[in-house]
């Protein structure tokens, strides 16, 4: 293949990058840009993309990257935003650099660290069990809706010191809240953004002073944020803005790995029943699931701050660098046979991304998965998929999320 004609399929990509196929079938695409060249100039967007799995680790180790999105901003520099879009712009830490984002980072540290999400497991192990076994039996059901969605939203809550009983509510102000990133918006969609927001700040906001008074003292990701508050490192309607983010970055993309890791088990019976037949694989298996299903399609942007050699490219200051995980994972440079789906393969995978912004959630999301297959293994073997319409997927430019998957559990 020429650049003229691999710059034309990128660009037939991107002409509408959520159409169903781009979201369903991604691969094709991937393995013919990767192997046409693992770091490739898309001259139409002036854009670098990257998809070999080497050179998205270099790209992630480079100090010379900054995540600032100052100049690029999708919203007009100049324009008069509302509060909630301002907040967002100036505290979403994924484009953020040091000092700021070592702040964000280090205000969460103990709520995300490893030993905190092994402590985490047998409450996890315990609800993930209880919301398998009361699943429906014989009768098709959406696997979205009455279980890969409510279980990130369980743990939220858990994090949030909030009852999972308001779940459906956080749900509604968080994908309100999404709205924000549109781009450049009206100042009638700036009003909503604002309004949902406050409506939000207003629901944590008991919760948020039974912390300050002390009358509620617990381990969890509210105390964090409310001590970071009392040391002066945020401001009131910075810490809901972080638990807002959270809760919308932590949610659909747990919600798509559920989704399409029960869809790729259930479509390769194999590994289905290996996974099954010996449990104690689940750590393994998830990490294949994370490899082969995982729902990062594209990450952040990052630009270079000085002229930098990527894949044997020369990539000028400041042009845009974007990763892609869900190519990087499937390089054959690095995994054997990448299109396969194997619950044996022992390899560390980039689903969570690479470098200064590596998913700051990472271990918990694994316990949760590993505590949810393991759940459904165990509590529902015969699960299987009912579903004969294509499956649809979300629209959002990040993720690659099955909407609705009718299964069945038979009795
Ligand atoms: C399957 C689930 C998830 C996947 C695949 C995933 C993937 C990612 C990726 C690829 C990044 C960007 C990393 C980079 O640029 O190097 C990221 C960052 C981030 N994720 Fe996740 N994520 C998941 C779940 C969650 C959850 C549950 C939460 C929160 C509760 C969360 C919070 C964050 C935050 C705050 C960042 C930004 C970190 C920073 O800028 O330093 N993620 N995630």
């Amino acid at each position: 293949m020429d650049k003229a004609t691999m710059e034309g399929l990128v660009a037939k990509y991107y002409a509408d990058p959520r159409a169903r196929e781009a979201r369903a079938e991604p691969f094709e695409f991937w393995s013919a840009l990767r192997s046409f060249d693992p770091v490739f100039h898309f001259e139409t967007r002036d854009q670098w993309m990257v998809t070999g799995y080497e050179e998205m680790k270099q790209a992630g180790a480079f100090p010379e990257f900054s995540y600032k999105r100052s100049s690029k901003c999708p919203y007009d520099p100049g324009a008069p935003l509302g509060r909630s879009r301002s907040l967002l712009r100036d505290s979403f830490m994924l484009f953020m650099d040091p000092p700021e984002h070592t702040k964000y980072r280090a205000a969460v540290r103990r709520t995300f660290s490893g030993p905190t999400a092994r402590s985490w497991r047998p409450t996890i192990r315990g609800w993930a069990r209880d919301l398998v076994r009361a699943l429906p039996r014989d009768e098709e059901f959406d696997f979205v809706s009455e279980l890969a969605l409510p279980v990130p939203f369980h743990f939220t809550c858990q994090l949030l010191g909030i009852p999972f009983e308001d779940w459906h509510k956080i749900k509604q102000y968080a994908d309100d809240f999404q709205r924000l990133f549109l781009p450049n918006p009206t100042e009638e969609e700036d009003r909503i953004g604002d309004e949902n927001f406050i409506k939000f700040c207003e629901y944590l906001a008991p919760y948020i002073e039974d912390r300050e008074s002390g009358r509620v003292v617990k381990d969890d990701l509210l105390q964090e944020f409310v001590e970071a508050k009392q040391r002066g490192d945020f401001t009131a309607d910075e810490v809901a803005m972080f638990a807002q983010i959270l809760t919308v970055g932590g949610h659909e993309t747990t919600t798509a790995l559920f989704t399409q890791g029960m869809m790729d088990l259930l479509a390769h019976p194999d590994q289905w029943q290996l996974l099954k037949d010996t449990p104690e694989m689940i750590e393994q298996a998830v990490e294949e699931i994370l490899r082969y299903s995982g729902p990062s399609i594209q990450m952040q942007e990052r630009y270079p701050t000085e002229e930098i050699m990527l894949g044997g490219h020369l990539i000028p200051k400041g042009a845009t660098v974007v990763t892609h995980p869900s190519a990087a994972n499937r390089d054959p440079r690095v995994f054997d046979d990448p299109e396969r789906m194997d619950i044996t393969r022992d390899q560390s995978n980039l689903a969570f991304g690479f470098g200064p912004h590596f998913c700051i959630a990472a271990s918990l999301v694994r316990v949760e998965a590993q505590e949810i297959f393991s759940a459904i293994a165990e509590e529902a073997p015969g699960i299987e998929i009912t579903q004969t319409e294509p499956v649809e997927y979300s629209t959002l430019d990040t993720l690659r999320m099955p909407l609705s998957l009718k299964v069945r559990i038979p009795s």
